[in-house]
């Protein structure tokens, strides 16, 4: 099956989500040529759900040691994190059947927008971390709303809502996506990292310190005590890295402004766009979607 997306290119179903054929090419790709190890990281996520903040926070953490103890001339300064986190199937195995990943130095820093299954045989049981990443979805539908009137003129966010209730757009349904890590989550506390864009918002250092620990590289009491994890907090935050020149100008791997992906962030936006009934009809999938069987 077959649906126009919103600028008349076809989107197709495959297993359950929709995406567009060379995505479907990327994914069989990727099914068929990687190979993990054990200290990869794949960060997951639906569009506009805070993929670009984990990818710089991750990268961050990481590699805290060799920027200690300030971060000065840290690659977050020089790069957009898209370039240094790059997409397996809308960047790497889109564009190269085998793109070489064998080369690179562990661990190595992966992100996806596919659901786990897509993942799953493909990690073979290796001890690898995946991270997800969650986001109101009213939030995030206004965040894509933003992104994509940048693209087509005149976009209505009514247009959008229909969408989202029937499913049938790039990454979509949510269900497929969201729930797929959360309940590998619950099984396998081990494997997947269930995060909230929302906590991370309001709890940051505590999320970062979840995070580290999650990854095998908890924060020392020194590096508490100096103030490591609010420094990648700055280093990471909206306002630096949007006002930094690198990702003012330029396209990421993946084919995308760096700037596009740097709003306004934080939670709630949707009250200013939103209208009463809007906003129900997407309580109203929510709740339908996503309750959780069980
Ligand atoms: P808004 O459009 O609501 O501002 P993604 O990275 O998954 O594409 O999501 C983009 C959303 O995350 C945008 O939301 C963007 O502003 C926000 N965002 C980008 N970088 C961020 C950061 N460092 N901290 C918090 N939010 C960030």
């Amino acid at each position: 099956t077959s649906e126009n997306d919103f600028t008349g290119k076809k989107l197709y179903n495959y297993q359950g989500s929709w995406y567009y054929p060379n995505t479907i090419q990327a994914i069989l790709n990727f099914q068929k040529h990687f190979r993990p190890r054990d200290s990869d990281i794949i960060l997951a996520s639906l569009p506009k759900s805070g993929t670009t903040w984990l990818k710089a926070l991750v990268f961050a953490v990481v590699h805290r040691n060799k920027y200690a103890p300030n971060l000065v001339s840290h690659p977050l300064l020089s790069n957009n994190p898209h370039n240094l986190v790059r997409f397996l199937e809308v960047d790497l195995y889109v564009k190269n059947q085998c793109p070489g990943l064998e080369e690179l130095p562990s661990p190595r820093i992966f992100a996806t927008h596919v659901p786990f299954q897509k993942l799953h045989e493909s990690l073979r049981d290796s001890p690898c971390k995946v991270v997800y990443v969650c986001r109101n979805i009213k939030d995030a539908l206004v965040s894509r709303w933003h992104f994509r009137s940048k693209i087509v003129s005149n976009y209505l966010l009514e247009d959008m809502i229909n969408e989202y209730i029937k499913g049938a757009y790039f990454f979509g349904p949510i269900e497929e996506q969201i729930l797929s890590y959360w309940k590998e989550s619950l099984v396998n506390s081990n494997l997947v990292l269930f995060m909230r864009y929302e906590e991370m918002i309001e709890k940051p250092v505590a999320q970062v310190m979840r995070l580290a620990d999650f990854l095998g590289c908890s924060f020392s009491e020194e590096e508490k005590q100096s103030g490591m994890v609010e420094k990648i907090l700055e280093l990471c935050s909206l306002g630096n890295l949007s006002n930094l020149e690198a990702n003012k100008i330029g396209t990421s791997t993946c084919g995308i402004a760096h700037h596009a992906f740097f709003r306004k962030g934080g939670v709630g936006d949707w009250k200013n766009h939103l209208t009463d009934e809007m906003a129900r009809k997407l309580d109203e999938m929510v709740e339908k979607k996503l309750k959780v069987q069980g």
